[in-house]
């Protein structure tokens, strides 16, 4: 089963309760749709946390959201993992990274991490801010090129901001600096083909026009 669920933002009692909350069981996955957050100051007390985790039966992944500190979790090997490009942080725990097509559990799920800070201006860069939180021309490339090769239809789409056109659906003033990976999803949203899409970063639980649900508390299997 795969489970899916919203921003985290390194509060290791939020998973805590993620786990004690789901039936997670050995080859379950649990995805995070950005914001992991658990890789941010890169100090020993995370790194703890995380070999913790290593000992659970299910697998944890995330794609990226805007609030990770990049370079920390580029420094991970990269590997190729059910078909798509991952850095490898524990033995069951990884990062999806942007524009990727993976095979899991006989669906295919596309991931676009990455979003702009709204907040940007009251963090520091290197500290709590990295410029790699927007995905780079290559990316956005290597998601077209693997959306074409798979016939532009998957079965689920994980992403941490939302289309453009679906934030304003919201009631959410879309921010001018999102407007190229905002427009990009809105180019996914009438070019693919997808069962259902997964988002987070807008902090609320909701269902949203064009079969896209907003996840933040709630922890979901993916259907
Ligand atoms: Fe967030």
């Amino acid at each position: 089963m795969i489970y899916v669920t919203g921003d985290m933002h390194g509060e290791q009692e939020k998973l805590l309760a993620a786990e004690r909350d789901t039936p997670l069981r050995e080859g379950d996955t649990l995805i995070v749709c950005g914001d992991f957050g658990y890789i941010f100051r890169n100090d020993e007390r995370e790194r703890a946390f995380l070999d913790e985790v290593e000992n659970r039966p299910y697998t944890l992944c995330f794609v990226d959201g805007n609030h990770e500190n990049f370079p920390a979790i580029y420094a991970y090997p990269e590997e190729i993992w059910n078909g798509g490009r991952v850095h490898r942080i524990r033995k069951n725990i990884y990062h999806l990274m942007r524009g990727q097509v993976f095979q899991l559990e006989e669906k295919r799920v596309f991931t676009m991490g990455g979003a702009y800070s709204i907040d940007r201006h009251f963090r520091i860069e290197g500290v709590s801010w990295w410029p790699e939180e927007r995905p780079c021309r290559e990316e956005y490339d290597e998601a077209t090129r693997n959306l074409l090769a798979c016939g532009k239809k998957v079965d689920y789409i994980l992403t941490h901001t939302m289309p453009l056109k679906t934030i304003r659906q919201g009631g959410w003033f879309p921010d001018p600096h999102d407007l190229e990976l905002t427009s990009y999803l809105e180019w996914i949203l009438y070019q693919v083909q997808y069962q259902h899409w997964y988002c987070g970063h807008f902090h609320a639980d909701c269902d949203l026009p064009g079969k896209i649900t907003l996840m933040w508390n709630e922890v979901m299997p993916m259907e």
